[in-house]
């Protein structure tokens, strides 16, 4: 594919990841998926490993999982890749065929997945995944299921109620995070690593969280005054920015 016929096709996808093709030309997407990466802290090398992408809509972590030398990566999704919820399958495929990239793939439901499936795999990547999830618990039994003995599975999740110490979860039934009726549930870090321990994980590391407000007076103020803003319109928490943010587990099998 020619530089310019490569660069029409990438704007006419909607993107969700920010992946650099090379050329000079990178994917506009809505995710800063090269930050993301960094917190993720995912092995720097993966050389000889297999590598199961949950939810890999378009790819970005599956092609840097090949990048650090996976012998094999399987990519999944279903949501995204159906085409008419969000996003699409199309911006996978193009990133996959600009790369050269040998990434399987397989559409499949995380409320499907199996070892009689998909088979078992030595790091599982569960990115941005728990907290659209309907039955956390079911579906994180899937995970495990499919993570190897004494394999690693990096879980990345939206977490609420940051104050609460003993593990919980927030329930949203009608959309109340961010008017998305996919956003279920929002777990506290400790009841998202009690969630990995009681789905047969043997060790649950704490990898980092980083809150809404966090990183300076300037962005907690900004997050609190949209909060408020958006209160009045709606019964939502002022001071949910502080309550709420990222996590990143590294869960042993
Ligand atoms: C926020 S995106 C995260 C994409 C990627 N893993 C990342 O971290 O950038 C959520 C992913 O979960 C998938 N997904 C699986 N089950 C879902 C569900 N029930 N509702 C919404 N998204 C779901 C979507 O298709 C999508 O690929």
């Amino acid at each position: 594919m020619h530089d310019e016929e490569l660069r029409k096709a990438v704007a006419e996808i909607e993107w969700w990841h920010t992946i650099d093709l090379g050329r000079g030309i990178v994917t506009p997407g809505k995710d800063n998926s090269p930050e993301k990466l960094r917190f993720l802290r995912i092995p720097e090398r993966l050389d000889d490993r297999s590598v199961l992408d949950i939810g890999a809509w378009d790819g970005f972590f599956s092609f840097e999982a090949e990048r650090r030398g996976a012998a094999r990566v399987l990519a999944t999704d279903s949501f995204a890749w159906e085409g008419t919820n969000v996003g699409s399958k199309e911006g996978f495929e193009l990133a996959r065929r600009a790369l050269s990239s040998k990434v399987e793939d397989r559409h499949i439901d995380p409320t499907e997945l199996s070892p009689e499936a998909i088979g078992t795999f030595d790091v599982v990547l569960f990115l941005g995944v728990l907290y659209h999830l309907r039955d956390p618990l079911g579906v994180l039994e899937r995970v495990a299921s499919v993570t190897a003995p004494g394999g690693l599975c990096i879980v990345e999740t939206f977490v609420d109620l940051l104050h609460v110490r003993q593990p919980a979860a927030a329930f949203y039934p009608f959309g109340e995070l961010n008017d998305d009726p996919t956003n279920w549930f929002g777990f506290n870090p400790a009841g998202a690593e009690a969630a990995l321990r009681a789905v047969g994980f043997s060790r649950v590391e704490r990898v980092g969280v980083a809150r809404d407000a966090g990183g300076s007076v300037r962005r907690l103020l900004t997050a609190v005054g949209m909060a408020a803003a958006r209160s009045k319109r709606r019964d939502r928490p002022v001071l949910a920015p502080l309550e709420r943010g990222r996590l990143v587990l590294h869960a042993y099998k």
